[in-house]
């Protein structure tokens, strides 16, 4: 049970929180509307703060630009709502991850939440926390488990449809194609929802012409390091390359450096598409070295700390929200990079 201080400190956040939404801009949609004033219902656990609300966050690690403006969006919103978080890097590790949520639930924190590396594996912790009355609320990557119970809400972007959206883009560009178009794809971390994801949806809209075929896939594990290794064993084994479709900005700025190094020019002997629009790839976009990017929005925080409020509050909150999303061609990143956030 929380403390009726724990439940004014919910209030003087829900002030905080329409304050926080007010200005954030570019956050996208899917808010749970109005703030938390309501006693808490929820949370077996609650002893580890003393009169904060204390969320426990098991971060996937810092694998790429995304990453460090998510954390830093978490930390920021925690401190501005005035709740105690307890932050724990995974460094890509589901073992780690799941040691953290074990950790949260011995110390009896209010609420977990966790951006899950891997999508399986998650029911025996999950229904750990559920046992021990502390909901979970899962942000930015989903887990497959089919009892939807063991977790309050998914906080996160639809990864299919980043994924069409690059597919889309591609097909319009080559509608006219009369000769096979030679893709490269580097996927995201293997497992990882936005992995399996953004490679559901591109292939289920390149299908419609016949041109556009895959040679190869493999793994980057969203860093630049691994984005660069991997283009370098692409371009040699593969003369004639025309697309690079990136799963994240990180690996396709490591893979322009493999380009530029064998000698090509990205962006017009390769053309690249990627997902995220952080700011260094928002950069190499108004340089013309990626020619579309999709956006992932790493802003979470705000819309995390609203659905700890409300469900410490006892309210019913969506089990999905969506966060809104754009796309950029080049032209369109030089105009909105000087505005651009993270
Ligand atoms: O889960 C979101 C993905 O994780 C981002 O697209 C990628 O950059 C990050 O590492």
């Amino acid at each position: 049970m929380k403390s009726l201080w724990k439940s004014g400190a919910l209030a003087a956040f829900a002030a905080v929180i329409v304050m926080t939404s007010a200005c954030g801009g570019g956050n996208g949609g899917g808010g749970n509307g109005g703030g938390a004033t309501a006693p808490a219902q929820q949370g077996g656990g609650g002893n580890a703060g003393g009169d904060k609300v204390v969320l426990g966050f098991s971060q996937v690690g810092a694998e790429s630009g995304w990453r460090t403006a998510n954390s830093d969006s978490i930390k920021e919103s925690a401190a501005a709502a005035g709740f105690e978080l307890k932050f724990s890097d995974a460094q890509q590790k589901q073992e780690n991850q799941i040691k953290a949520i074990r950790s949260f639930i011995q110390q009896k924190v209010d609420v977990i939440a966790f951006s899950p590396v891997v999508e399986s594996g998650w029911d025996t912790v999950l229904q750990e926390a559920k046992d021990a009355g502390i909901p979970v609320i899962l942000t930015d990557r989903a887990v497959d488990s089919e009892d939807t119970s063991l977790y309050e809400t998914f906080i996160g972007s639809d990864f299919v449809e980043e994924g069409r959206r690059a597919g889309r883009w591609l097909l319009e560009q080559f509608k006219d194609a009369s000769e096979p178009v030679n893709i490269v794809e580097l996927q995201g971390t293997t497992g990882s929802a936005p992995a399996i994801d953004r490679k559901t949806g591109f292939e289920e809209v390149i299908k419609d012409n016949a041109n556009l075929k895959i040679i190869a896939s493999q793994s980057g594990d969203f860093t630049r390091a691994k984005g660069k290794e991997v283009m370098q064993s692409f371009l040699q084994a593969n003369p004639d390359i025309d697309v690079l479709y990136a799963h994240n900005d990180d690996m396709g700025l490591g893979a322009i450096q493999a380009i530029e190094a064998a000698g090509l020019v990205p962006g017009k002997d390769i053309i690249i598409i990627t997902v995220d629009a952080v700011k260094d790839g928002m950069t190499a976009a108004a340089e013309g070295k990626i020619n579309f990017i999709v956006e992932c929005n790493p802003l979470l925080g705000p819309q995390l700390m609203q659905a700890v409020s409300d469900v410490l509050a006892g309210k019913d909150i969506p089990k999905r929200i969506v966060t809104e999303e754009g796309t950029f061609t080049s032209e369109e990143a030089k105009a909105a990079l000087p505005d651009r956030k993270y």
